[in-house]
């Protein structure tokens, strides 16, 4: 099992991972992907958290579905606290994990009672000379830059090998700053891939059945999210007004602009974004 300080650990992959571990104290799931919604919601009706834990399994089958017959073993890169790769286990395949954050690490041990090795480290460090049949990026491309993610992959599969990329990207080039802006752009990926030798084998756009989730994400930050912040704000105001003086500042100054933006990630995801599932092949 290869091992990486914490403090190689680039600090915007860290701030990300304490996002993902916010995500996954509200979910209590073992997977930290969107989810995929079948059937779809209908209007009025309620979403909560336990649909939503239906939906991440529902996704994790619907990868599933993309995997050829022929491969048997997979990294299963940014692979999160080990939902994916424990129901890949139970499949028969070899599963490998890797992501870059200590906390996942301690997690996945847990959930796959230390059957599936982990790799402590960022996708564009990793080394092997292992070649593996299927290198799966379910939500983790976004974090990884298209060349990085393409010549790595390729490095890392056997002549034939497959890459599955299940993730929210960008459909609208032009859309640049936001909350998405991180998701790759659909047609700049597909160059990257296929300079790299791979060819496009089956893909699937699958954004009106993750769109639920945010939905739901959206719902729950104004009930409880806001309502907290709210709270905190006014027992503050009482109890030590300077320090809620310095607080309101501080709010309008760095938060204001990223909760507006929030609470409109449903608008801003259907105008500029989709998400989609790709199944490459690195030519034989
Ligand atoms: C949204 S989570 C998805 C987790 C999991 N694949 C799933 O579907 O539940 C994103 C994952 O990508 C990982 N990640 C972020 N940057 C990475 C990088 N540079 N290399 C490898 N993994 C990365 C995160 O640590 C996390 O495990």
């Amino acid at each position: 099992m290869q091992k990486q300080k914490i403090t190689q650990i680039p600090k915007p992959t860290r701030y990300q991972n304490a996002a993902i571990d916010y995500y996954m104290g509200i979910t209590g799931s073992s997977y930290l992907h969107y989810g995929y919604w079948e059937p779809l919601p209908q209007p009025g009706e309620e979403l909560n958290i336990s649909r939503l834990r239906v939906a991440q399994k529902a996704y994790t089958e619907k990868l599933f579905s993309f995997i050829p017959e022929d491969v048997q073993n997979i990294l299963d890169v940014g692979c999160g606290i080990g939902g994916n790769a424990v129901y890949l286990d139970e499949r028969g395949f070899a599963v490998e994990g890797l992501a870059p954050d200590i906390i996942q690490q301690e997690k996945f041990i847990q959930n796959t009672k230390g059957k599936i090795p982990f790799h402590l480290t960022r996708f564009e460090d990793f080394q092997s000379s292992k070649k593996y049949d299927l290198i799966l990026f379910s939500e983790s491309s976004q974090y990884i830059a298209v060349d990085d993610l393409a010549q790595g992959a390729a490095g890392l599969l056997s002549r034939g090998g497959y890459l599955l990329i299940a993730d929210m990207m960008r459909a609208d080039a032009e859309y640049t700053e936001g909350i998405f802006s991180n998701c790759h752009v659909v047609s700049e990926l597909k160059i990257a891939l296929e300079k790299a030798g791979f060819s496009l084998i089956k893909t699937e756009d699958i954004s009106h059945a993750i769109a639920p989730t945010i939905d739901l994400s959206i719902d729950n930050f104004r009930t409880f999210g806001l309502t907290t912040i709210k709270y905190i704000a006014d027992v503050v105001k009482i109890a030590v007004p300077p320090i809620h003086a310095i607080g309101s500042w501080a709010f309008k100054r760095w938060l204001e602009k990223l909760i507006v933006e929030g609470l409109q990630a449903k608008k801003i995801f259907e105008s500029h974004l989709c998400y989609e599932i790709q199944l490459w092949q690195l030519s034989k």
